[in-house]
Order: structure tokens, then C-alpha cells, then sequence
């Protein structure tokens, strides 16, 4: 084991314990999520670095890729530690052009679980969160006939946790009025607020928020006030963005996605900092 620690100690999903620092797989596939990872030894250094240095939460999809991102978490872990936990999306799927077409009918759920479990290698998904909305954002439409499906997979053995994703607050209750969950993975960052209120609500009933694009995804993020803070504290605007959430609440809990284990190390190394009132003041003023 590596003497970095991870940062922001741990978080129960429901009965799985996992730092809050995890690592989401997604930009370890090709250019915009599509095809096989451009530096595959490099893919599969980055899992196995991650897992050494403590980290137990990994988040993917089959739909990165498709498929190959799942098959480098295989080829990298497996046999996989009883305390790694990868948590994974179904819900949408890939077309030629590399678009996220919505999957939700319980036939393509289910394909979607089978496939999930079939790559990974696993017999159970230890947490499946349930992709609503579209590339544009969450969409307000019903999420019962999927989410009900994803129940029965549950009853079946199949899936241990639920969770949803890209979802409105509305569908977050109406999937607590179906049965329970332990996360909802939505866009959240320094400069996309939207959800503060819906943490607030979940960190009151010992829900997870996953925040995904935590470091702005594709766009990374880009702010005089985040490079003032982080110039002020010696770090970099990468670690001082996910020192933020760390402290925003302690039901966050972090996905960042890297391809390089320079950044991975540089993450877990920076994002442990101690944001003082006046750096978080300058920093909320980013997204407001
Ligand atoms: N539920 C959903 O709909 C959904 C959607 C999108 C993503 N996700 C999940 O959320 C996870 C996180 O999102 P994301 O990976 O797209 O975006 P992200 O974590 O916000 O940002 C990743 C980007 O930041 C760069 N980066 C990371 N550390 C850096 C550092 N120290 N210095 C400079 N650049 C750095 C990475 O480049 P390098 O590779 O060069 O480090 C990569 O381009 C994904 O992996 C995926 O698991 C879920």
C-alpha cells in the first residue's frame, strides 16, 4: 500500500462501506467514450494503481465503449478484492455516431444487467444506478415501469443496491416511493449548482450524492476564482474543485475520471486540504 491516504474518510452505501474518494472508469475508454482505451497498459495501470491506494468504489457503465471499459476493469481486477465495490449505470445505450440513446424498457434493462454481469465477471452488481433523462440533462417523465424492473432484478439476486441517475428531484422520490436507494449520481460541480438543495434533502436521509463531471467532464473547469484559491493554498484548481465537494456535504462522494496515474496520485494528494471559510465563500460565488 502506497502512503497517500485517501481523503474525506468513509461512506456507507448501504451496507458497503467505501471511502469517499473513489474513481469514475469512464475516460479510460477512446475518444468520447467510444472504442478501446488509446494506451491500454496505461488503463489498466491507472485501475490497479487506484485500488492500491485504497480506493473501493469504482464507477462504470457498459455503455463506455461500449463494453470495453467494463472489460478492462475485468482484465485489470478480477479476481477482485472483496472490498472493491464497482457500481454501474443502465439505462442508455451507444449508436454509431457515439449518441446515448435512452434503454429503458424492462427487456433492454434486463440485456443491460446480464451484459453488465457478463463482462465484469461478477454474479451480483454491488450498486446499479438507473440513467434517466438524456445527453441534455434529466427530463421529467416517470421512471416506474424501468425502476420497478431493476427492483425485480433485485429480487432475483441479481443487484445488491439501486441508485438513479441524471434525475430529477421529482423522479429521486418517486423512485423512494418504489423501493429504497443508496445514491443518485447526477452533474454536480463548482460551476453546476443545481442540486444543492436535493444533497441537502439526501444527506438528511443518509443517501450518497455522486457527482459526475466533479472536475467538469469534457470541459474542464476553468475559473479566475478557483485559480486564485488554489494559487493562494499552493495546490492545483483540480484538487482544491474536489476539496470543495468533499466539504460540501458528507454524503458526496467522488467519481473524478483520469486516464493518467500522475493525476489519480496529484487527486488523492490535493483534494485533502482544508478550504477556510473565506476560500469556500470565493469559491461558492463560481456557481451563482
Ligand atoms: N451518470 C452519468 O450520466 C455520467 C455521465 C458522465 C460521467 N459519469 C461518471 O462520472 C465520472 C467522472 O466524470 P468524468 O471522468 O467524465 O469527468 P471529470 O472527473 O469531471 O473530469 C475528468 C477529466 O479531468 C481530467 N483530469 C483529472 N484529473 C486531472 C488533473 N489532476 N489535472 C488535469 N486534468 C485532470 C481528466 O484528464 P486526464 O485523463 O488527462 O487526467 C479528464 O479529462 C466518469 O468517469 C463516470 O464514471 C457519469
Amino acid at each position: 500500500m502506497s502512503s497517500l491516504s485517501l481523503p474525506g474518510g468513509t461512506w456507507k452505501l448501504g451496507d458497503l462501506t467505501v471511502p469517499r474518494f473513489g474513481y469514475g472508469a469512464m475516460q479510460l475508454a477512446g475518444p468520447w467514450v467510444m472504442g478501446p482505451p488509446a494506451d491500454h497498459a496505461g488503463a489498466l495501470a491507472v485501475l490497479r494503481e487506484a485500488v492500491e491506494l485504497g480506493i473501493t468504489h469504482i464507477d462504470t457503465a457498459d455503455a463506455y465503449g461500449p463494453r470495453f471499459t467494463n472489460e478492462i476493469i475485468r482484465e485489470a481486477l478480477h479476481p477482485y478484492p472483496e472490498s472493491l465495490h464497482i457500481a454501474t449505470k443502465v439505462g442508455a445505450v451507444r449508436d454509431e455516431q457515439g449518441g446515448w440513446p435512452p434503454a429503458r424498457r424492462p427487456d433492454q434493462l434486463r440485456r443491460a444487467v446480464e451484459e453488465n454481469l457478463q463482462v465484469l465477471g461478477l454474479e451480483t452488481l454491488d450498486l446499479v444506478n438507473l440513467r434517466l433523462g438524456n445527453a441534455e440533462g434529466p427530463q421529467p417523465e416517470s421512471l416506474a415501469e424501468a425502476f420497478e424492473t431493476l427492483v425485480d432484478l433485485q429480487r432475483q439476486g441479481l443487484i445488491r443496491h439501486l441508485g438513479v441517475s441524471n434525475a430529477t428531484p421529482e423522479q429521486v422520490a418517486e423512485a423512494q416511493s418504489i423501493a429504497p436507494i443508496v445514491s443518485v449520481q447526477n452533474m454536480y460541480n463548482l460551476a453546476h449548482r443545481h442540486d444543492d438543495e436535493l444533497i441537502d434533502r439526501l444527506a438528511a436521509e443518509n443517501i450518497a450524492y455522486v457527482p459526475f463531471f466533479p472536475l467538469g467532464g469534457f470541459s474542464p473547469l476553468q475559473s479566475d476564482a478557483l485559480e486564485n484559491v488554489a494559487a493562494r493554498l499552493q495546490s492545483t484548481p483540480m484538487a482544491v474543485a474536489l476539496a470543495w465537494l468533499l466539504q460540501r456535504s458528507p454524503n458526496i462522494l467522488l467519481i473524478p475520471g483520469t486516464s493518467s496515474v500522475a493525476h489519480l496520485r496529484e487527486n488523492i494528494a490535493g483534494a485533502g486540504i482544508t478550504l477556510s471559510g473565506k476560500d469556500v465563500a470565493e469559491l461558492d460565488q463560481i456557481g451563482r
